[in-house]
């Protein structure tokens, strides 16, 4: 797919592009000839990627999309031909300090930008960004397929598990009717890669406590998750949206995008190979009285292989190099700006799905 005539003159809402995936994504497109609206909240932390991207085609808009009246006034206004839904409250540890602002914005919020795209009444693709967590856990150790029973052992899972039946309900009674709407839902594994900063994730945590000289806790050192470069799942949402253009076969559907199952490692591992990029990196294990998580959380990804012929094209080595790389040149003070550049180009040029010239 050529990415520059895909997204040319294409007006592109994001909305969660304050965060982690966001500004990747914001930064990514705004290499092509678009107009993107970004709507979010301010960032979480002091240090933020979003602080760093390229923001020359963005119309950054502070918005809660819980407050429908707001959301609906500025979506109808920008009218995006593209839509990808990425705002969420999605940390799980937060999710059970404070269930009801998840339900509220990961359940409502979503719901809100449904109405919205059905209220635009016009030619739309949009991407709706779920989780790998919204299956019902079954310790299923050959990968969750789409079909699967939906679930959550946690408020985030259980609001993620909850977007995609509102999403379900919302397409086959209203949209599917809309011959202008093209929509679908995007399953990612747990995303690493420069710029998170967030709490209680494995990596932000690492680089926070190691680039301080301190021991990082470690909650679970034998789960396992579909870790991937955020750069991969992004890609698959690109992918989706592109083929959603012409494939009404997809037109609903929902998909898995996650690593290949040689590829599939446990926290203990992670550490392993992150390890070797810093001095002085020590761990320390430790248990957490009830606290729920899964210990095996694997993605099959053959649907998205096959419809979209997206493949995950970095190992768990590579992932983890080049998420360490950026980190620390970050903290050798090299541009930020840049090194998002650098890992995008690396990826464009492994991939070949795409042509961008
Ligand atoms: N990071 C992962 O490993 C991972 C894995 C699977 C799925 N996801 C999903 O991908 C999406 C992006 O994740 P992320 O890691 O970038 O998260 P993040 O926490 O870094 O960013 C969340 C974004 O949502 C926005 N947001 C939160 N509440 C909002 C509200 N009420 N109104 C408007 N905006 C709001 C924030 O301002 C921010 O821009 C989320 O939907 C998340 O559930 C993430």
């Amino acid at each position: 797919m050529n990415l520059k005539k895909f997204y040319n003159k294409k007006k592109i809402l994001i909305t969660g592009h304050t965060g982690f995936k966001g500004s990747w994504l914001v930064h990514w497109l705004s290499r092509y000839n678009v107009e993107i609206m970004g709507i979010g909240l301010n960032p979480n932390n002091k240090l933020n990627l979003f602080s760093y991207i390229n923001k020359k085609k963005l119309l950054d808009k502070r918005i809660d999309i819980t407050d429908y009246k707001i959301l609906e006034k500025n979506i109808l206004k920008f009218k995006p031909d593209i839509i990808y839904h990425l705002a969420a409250q999605a940390l799980v540890k937060k999710s059970i300090n404070n269930p009801l602002e998840t339900f509220k914005t990961n359940i409502i919020g979503t719901a809100n930008i449904l109405n919205c795209i059905n209220k635009l009444n016009k030619k739309t693709i949009s991407i709706i960004i779920t989780s790998d967590k919204c299956y019902e856990s079954v310790k299923l150790s050959r990968g969750y397929k789409e079909n699967h029973r939906l679930g959550g052992n946690d408020p985030y899972s259980a609001s993620k598990a909850s977007a995609e039946i509102i999403f379900k309900s919302f397409f086959n009674s209203i949209l599917k009717k809309n011959k202008k709407i093209k929509i679908a839902t995007a399953r990612a594994g747990n995303v690493i890669g420069g710029g998170d900063w967030s709490s209680d994730r494995l990596i932000p945590d690492c680089i926070r406590a190691w680039v301080s000289n301190k021991k990082v806790n470690i909650r679970n050192p034998r789960a396992t998750r579909p870790w991937q470069h955020v750069l991969e799942p992004l890609s698959g949402y690109i992918m989706l949206s592109y083929h959603l253009q012409n494939n009404v076969n997809i037109n609903g559907n929902s998909f898995n995008f996650g690593p290949k199952f040689n590829d599939i490692s446990n926290v203990e591992r992670v550490l392993k190979l992150s390890k070797n990029y810093w001095k002085n990196a020590r761990t320390k294990f430790y248990k957490e009285k009830n606290f729920v998580e899964d210990e095996h959380l694997q993605l099959n990804t053959r649907k998205a292989e096959k419809k979209l012929k997206w493949k995950k094209i970095f190992t768990i080595e590579k992932t983890i190099e080049l998420t360490m790389n950026w980190y620390k040149k970050f903290y050798d003070k090299k541009n930020a700006f840049k090194l998002l550049d650098n890992d995008i180009n690396y990826y464009l040029k492994k991939n070949r799905n795409f042509t961008y010239e």
